[in-house]
């Protein structure tokens, strides 16, 4: 099929009403983003629109009026409360959908066999202009492949329906660029199903108290009910994996440089502001305070990550969810699959070094110093009880656990040991909720400076957190003899463990500040009080 590309002008939007009224799809300008129209009243014509976009058949569809009188002249709702006639009267024509009892005429293919139906009128005049000149309501999801972020210019529309549709009307990027406000007005409370630009404070002050569903905010556990089924879907997603960084912008900044000098192949969705201290390719959303600016650039910004070469990961800077930003928010969590990395207000400091170099001594100085110090191993145990966890490690060792259902840990350490492949498993599996465990205990800690003691901070990627990394070496023979004697092991044994570890020029090479600890107690001592009063005062 050959896909017209129509201009807003009167003989186009004829021609455009004329596929409506055929049967044909349309996609139309809203304010909010391109619409994805079709007669709503048939439903042939509307299941035509699931299979363009390839939408799960259980998502309902907005239907899109020009006049509010339409609602009851067509008996679109079965009843039009008051609630919802105060809302349609402060905000339309405008970016908020109201959700209501069904009216008989409404095809099961709209609802999605719901008793309720989805309402908007749209200020756009395009919009306007092709419902008014069908004559007919029009049921409109946004014009984008499911699960990719919704289009807010004609490009975005023919990038992903080309081909599969009659016609796309241009009328220019859209205004809002994020989808209306969804509430529904059938619950005794009315309740948000999915924000917009349209806040719950504005709506609370025409109609009182509202509610906002809890997805809109959080993921679902799989067998929760979701209020409204687009809830469930994975959506706005670019190819790349997006990550939320949750954090001060200097902590953000910091965070995405280090990850770019290591692996070289990510990109920052940020603000205008960040843009100068980044090293890593940028899209901005714009200004950090325009939030209505960033509502506008989201879904541009979400496909041009795409465009960028190499990018396989985008962190981008979390918004605060409240008013404007819970719109982002909602999208851009989505966007990461539900990915959020917190990074405490904290100096995060990291500490490594080989097994038996005297880490665990270094650590116990820094805290008699003053330091915070959050333990890897100690976040290891508590991410291996957790239930996911466990779950996962049973997924690929098989049964791992005791009689109690605790895990059984000796039995993993020997199966991972077993083989590099299994040990790397097992890191996949642990290391990312290792870290996020450090990362909260960081934030626990009560000074400013915090120390990750950490023997594989850099196998576990947790490098990228710290603003400083001390490595503590000491000589092949020392290590040895102190693993010997405080883990009581063969020396074969402790050969092997320490062949799986970077070698000593790794350590010099990745660390910011090394410590000898070949000496004597007094020595060590004296090197470690010399670094942190060197960390305190801010020069190091
Ligand atoms: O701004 C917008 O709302 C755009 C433009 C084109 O108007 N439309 C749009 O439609 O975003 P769509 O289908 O992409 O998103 C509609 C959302 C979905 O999450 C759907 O599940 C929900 O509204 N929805 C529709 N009818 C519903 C109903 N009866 N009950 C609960 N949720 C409903
Ligand atoms: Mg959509």
């Amino acid at each position: 099929m050959k896909t017209l590309q129509l201009t807003d002008n009167q003989q186009d939007i004829s021609t455009a009403a004329a596929v409506i009224k055929d049967g044909g799809l349309v996609a139309m300008p809203t304010e909010t983003v391109y619409g994805l129209a079709a007669n709503a009243l048939n439903g042939d014509a509307v299941q035509r629109i699931f299979a363009a976009k390839g939408r799960p058949m259980d998502n309902p569809l907005i239907v899109h009026i020009a006049d509010v009188a339409d609602i009851d002249r067509l008996s679109l709702v079965a009843a039009f409360p008051e609630k919802a006639r105060l809302l349609a009267a402060a905000f339309w024509p405008g970016p908020l959908t109201i959700i209501m009892k069904k009216g008989a005429v409404i095809p099961d293919e709209v609802s999605a066999g719901l008793d309720t139906v989805a309402i908007r009128l749209p200020s756009h005049p395009a919009a306007r202009a092709l419902i008014r000149e069908s004559g007919l309501p029009l049921a409109a999801p946004s014009a984008n492949t499911s699960g990719k972020p919704s289009p807010t210019t004609a490009q975005h529309v023919i990038d992903d329906m080309d081909g599969k549709i009659e016609a796309v009307i241009d009328g220019g990027a859209c205004d809002v660029g994020v989808e209306s406000t969804v509430i529904t007005v059938v619950s005794d409370i009315p309740k948000i199903l999915r924000p917009g630009i349209v806040t719950c404070e504005e709506i609370e002050a025409v109609i009182g108290k509202v509610e906002v569903d809890k997805a809109v905010l959080n993921q679902l556990k799989k067998d929760e009910k979701v209020s409204s089924p687009g809830m469930k879907y994975k959506h706005y997603a670019p190819k790349a994996q997006v990550i939320l960084v949750r954090s001060t912008d200097e902590k953000y900044i910091g965070f995405v440089n280090r990850c770019y000098r290591r692996d070289g192949d990510c990109a920052a969705l940020c603000y205008d502001e960040d843009v100068k201290s980044i090293a890593a390719p940028t899209v901005s959303l714009g200004a950090e305070a325009d939030l209505k600016e960033q509502a506008q650039a989201l879904f541009d910004a979400l496909r041009a990550v795409d465009e960028i070469d190499g990018v396989n990961t985008v962190y981008a800077h979390c918004p605060i969810a409240e008013g404007v930003g819970m719109a982002l928010y909602n999208r851009l969590i989505r966007a990461a699959a539900f990915r959020v990395i917190t990074i405490p207000d904290k100096r995060i400091i990291g500490l490594s070094g080989q097994t038996g170099a005297g880490k665990s001594e270094v650590a116990a100085i820094l805290r008699e110093l003053g330091a915070g110090v959050v333990s890897a191993d100690v976040a290891a145990r508590k991410a291996v009880e957790e239930p996911d966890i466990k779950a996962a490690l049973c997924a690929a060792f098989g049964d791992v656990l005791n009689p109690d259902r605790s895990l059984n840990r000796a039995r993993v350490a020997r199966i991972a040991f077993g083989s590099r492949k299994n040990l790397q498993r097992l890191n996949d599996i642990t290391h990312p909720r290792i870290i996020e465990i450090m990362l909260e205990m960081a934030a626990e800690c009560e000074g400013e400076l915090v120390v990750f003691d950490a023997p594989q901070l850099f196998e576990a990627k947790a490098d990228v957190f710290c603003e400083k990394i001390i490595s503590v070496l000491s000589d092949r023979e020392k290590r040895l003899e102190r693993l010997v004697r405080r883990d009581n092991l063969r020396r074969e044994e402790v050969e092997l463990r320490m062949s799986a570890q970077y070698d000593e020029q790794f350590f010099i090479a990745h660390s910011d500040c090394i410590i000898d600890n070949n000496g004597t107690v007094g020595e060590l001592r004296e090197q470690v009080r010399g670094i942190y009063g060197r960390l305190t005062d801010g020069a190091t």
